[in-house]
Formats: C-alpha cells, sequence, structure tokens
C-alpha cells in the first residue's frame, strides 16, 4: 500500500489525494489528454531541460516577488487557469478556488463553462476575477455574458482560441464521458464510477447542487441537465472564428484583452497585430492537438516574435516554483496553473489550493535565492545555464 500523505508537498500529492476521492471519471477528466497524451508529458518533462544557475554569496536576505500580470497586481507571478466545470471536483470549486487565490494574492480565471455562475463567484469577494470566454455561435449571448462580466468588475478577457474542435481524449471515451457518448453509456458509466466515491458523492453530488453550467444555462431553453447543456455547448461552439472576430471582440470588449493558446510565432505577432496586450502560451495543457510542441518550448521563439508589444504568459507542465522562475527567466511575465489547483481543490478544498499556492510561492522564493536574484526584477536569462538550441 502506498505510503499515507501526511502534509501534501508536491501536486504529485495533491493528484494522489484528488485520485482518492474522486469518482474515476472526474480523476481521468481533469488527469487526462488528447491521443496518447505526448504533448501532456511533454509539457512536464521539458521543464527540466531549463537546467537553472546556482548563484551564491549574493545578499539574498529580501526575497520579493511581487509583480503585475495583466495589469493586476500579484503577490507572485502566478494565475490560476480557467477549469471547467471546477465546481464538479469540489462543492462550488470555482468559489473555493477563487477564495484561495485571494487569500495568496493571485488572478483567479473563471472558465465560460464554469458549475458556479461569475455572479456567485463576484458574490464571495471584492477582488474581480479574469473571464475566460470561448466563441459561441450565437453572438448575442457572448455580448450579453461580457456586459454581465463587466458588470461585475471583470476588466480582463482571457480569449481562449485552441479549441476550434475538441481533443479526442481517449480516457473520457473510455469512460463514457465523452461528448457524442450513447445515453446507455452514461447510465452505466456514471453511477457506478460515484458509488466508489462515496465522500464525492455526498459532499458535492449531494450537497453541491446545482450542478449545471452557471454561466450560460440561462440561455439554454429548457436546460433541465447538465447532459442538456453539454449539447447545446457542442452545437454553439464555432469552429468558423477567425482573426477578423478578434476585431469585433475589441468593439465590444473595453477592457484588457489575452488571447490563450497560442503555439506559434507567426500566430503570437496576428494576436498582437489584432490588439492584444496579452497572449498565454499554452497548448491547452495537451487537452486539444495530440503530438505540438511543449509550452515551455514555445515560449522563447514567442518572446523573441512578440519583441515586448505584449505581455506573455505560459501555461501548461507548470509544476512548481522552480518552473515559474524557468519561464520568467525565458521571458515570460508569469506562469497559469490549471490541473495542480484542480487537484487541490479536489483532495483538499479551499485550504488544499490555498496550500498548493503557498507552496509555490515559497518554492520560487527558494529558487530565487539559490539563483542569487532578491527581486523579481533582476530575473533574467542569466539564471539559466542552458536549454535546448531547437526551442531559439
Ligand atoms: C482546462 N483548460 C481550460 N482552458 C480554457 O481556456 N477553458 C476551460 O474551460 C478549460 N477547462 C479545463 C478543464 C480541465 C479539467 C483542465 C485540466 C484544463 C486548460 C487550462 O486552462 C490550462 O491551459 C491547462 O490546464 C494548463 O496545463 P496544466 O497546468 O494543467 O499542465
Amino acid at each position: 500500500m502506498a505510503a499515507p500523505i501526511i502534509v501534501p508537498a508536491s501536486v504529485e500529492d495533491w493528484r494522489e489525494k484528488a485520485r482518492r476521492r474522486l469518482p474515476r471519471f472526474f480523476f481521468d477528466f481533469i488527469d487526462g489528454a488528447a491521443n496518447d497524451e505526448q504533448t501532456l508529458h511533454r509539457n512536464v518533462a521539458d521543464f527540466a531541460e531549463v537546467i537553472l544557475r546556482q548563484r551564491v554569496l549574493r545578499d539574498v536576505s529580501q526575497i520579493t516577488t511581487a509583480t503585475s500580470l495583466f495589469g493586476t497586481s500579484a503577490t507572485f507571478p502566478l494565475a490560476l487557469a480557467p477549469v471547467g466545470m471546477t465546481g464538479l471536483f469540489a462543492r462550488r470549486g470555482e468559489v473555493l478556488a477563487k477564495r484561495a487565490a485571494d487569500e495568496a494574492g493571485v488572478p483567479y480565471t473563471l472558465s465560460t463553462m464554469s458549475i458556479c455562475s461569475m455572479e456567485e463567484v463576484a458574490r464571495v469577494s471584492s477582488v474581480p476575477f479574469w473571464f475566460q470566454l470561448y466563441m459561441l455561435r450565437d453572438r448575442g449571448i457572448v455580448r450579453e455574458m461580457l456586459q454581465r462580466a463587466w458588470g461585475l468588475g471583470v476588466r480582463t478577457l482571457v480569449f481562449t482560441v485552441d479549441l476550434a474542435v475538441t481533443g479526442k481524449r481517449r480516457r473520457d471515451i473510455r469512460n463514457g464521458i465523452a461528448g457524442g457518448t450513447s445515453r446507455w453509456g452514461r447510465i452505466r458509466a456514471v453511477p457506478l464510477a460515484t458509488l466508489a466515491a462515496p465522500v464525492w458523492a455526498c459532499d458535492v453530488g449531494l450537497r453541491g447542487r446545482p450542478l449545471t453550467f452557471g454561466n450560460i444555462e440561462a440561455y439554454v431553453p429548457g436546460a433541465a441537465d447538465q447532459a442538456g447543456i453539454r449539447a447545446w455547448g457542442a452545437q454553439q461552439m464555432d469552429s468558423s472564428v477567425t482573426w477578423a472576430d478578434i476585431e469585433w471582440l475589441r468593439s465590444i470588449w473595453g477592457g484588457t484583452l489575452v488571447i490563450k493558446g497560442v503555439l506559434d510565432a507567426g500566430d503570437a505577432r496576428m494576436a498582437v497585430d489584432v490588439g492584444a496586450q496579452g497572449i498565454v502560451v499554452s497548448n491547452h495543457g495537451g487537452r486539444q492537438l495530440d503530438g505540438v510542441a511543449s509550452s515551455i518550448s514555445a515560449l522563447p521563439r514567442t518572446v523573441e516574435a512578440v519583441a515586448g508589444r505584449a505581455e506573455i504568459l505560459i501555461d501548461g507542465g507548470v509544476r512548481g516554483g522552480a518552473d515559474l522562475l524557468r519561464a520568467l527567466a525565458l521571458g515570460a511575465s508569469g506562469a497559469m496553473i490549471g490541473r495542480p489547483y484542480a487537484f487541490a481543490v479536489a483532495g483538499g478544498g479551499e485550504a488544499g489550493v490555498r496550500s498548493l499556492l503557498a507552496a509555490m510561492h515559497a518554492e520560487l522564493s527558494a529558487a530565487m535565492a539559490l539563483c542569487g536574484v532578491a527581486g523579481r526584477a533582476s530575473i533574467d536569462a542569466a539564471c539559466i545555464e542552458e536549454f535546448p538550441r531547437k526551442w531559439r
């Protein structure tokens, strides 16, 4: 039997705690990725290819990590990425994650596909969140959602562009929860797995209701259950979106526009040309096109292409404070995490996310000190010994 985890000390520990608590199909939904999951693994493994440079005998008694990300101040350069359906991993999971992010002093991004509505999340905190948008065929709904978000104080819009179609996630297919699964498939798969997870079934399945998609349920005619809303969502997904639509988005959104899901230097230049103030270098955590480059390997060429005209964040594979330092040293302003906090909220609720964020902050501070840099502004390429030449 595996040793008990007395104090979770790593993302892997939170993953294990989540695995023990969640129904198998939800754990796989978070943990899995597209096809053979090559890019998922590459995202994590490639961080180890960035060799940090240890420097000694510099005064590192006062480490300062404070920064600003897309104009939002942060105690350290990290933000929580949009993770759809977080409210199915823990009771009112989006609210828990937002509270923990506030406590840590880092931005939280609410997904279009959240369980808790933007209004519910806004009620628990006076600190505005970032809102993530998926483009829907019905532009009237998009406009209305953005008006709702603006009214709640949201000023940073994260527009996700790497989901023209949904990636083929084999674990979801196998577990009977992928889009297009037959009703019979769902009827067989879901209750059985739920019975094997009694703590979750009570905490979320019973006490965590309503379990619909809070941001969009108002627009779904006759929305009775989640399957119905998901089907509506699939039909609303707009694969015809192009760069021209971003101009429209700019015309209706007065705040900061961030484009998430850029992996190509040419696309990064286009994003800046159409007026995005920020970019998230991302492959959706390997959940979309399997076989593409890891996010960290795509960072150097993106930084070069953008040449300071927009702020760059990265996500995919960040699993500790040293990874954050690596991303910053390669030119990112900061990073986002998805699975790490999804596991922490599933395994330990709000306290779990708080603990994870505190550990990431502490690890970043330690890594800075041991690289001989005391302030965020001093982190640069000199913190790196080497990284693969082919990334340039
Ligand atoms: C995601 N991601 C995502 N992205 C987005 O723009 N909107 C969304 O609703 C979701 N939903 C979602 C659900 C789950 C379960 C996961 C794991 C991921 C992608 C997410 O924002 C981010 O890009 C990746 O999670 C980053 O990779 P890591 O940190 O998980 O390795």
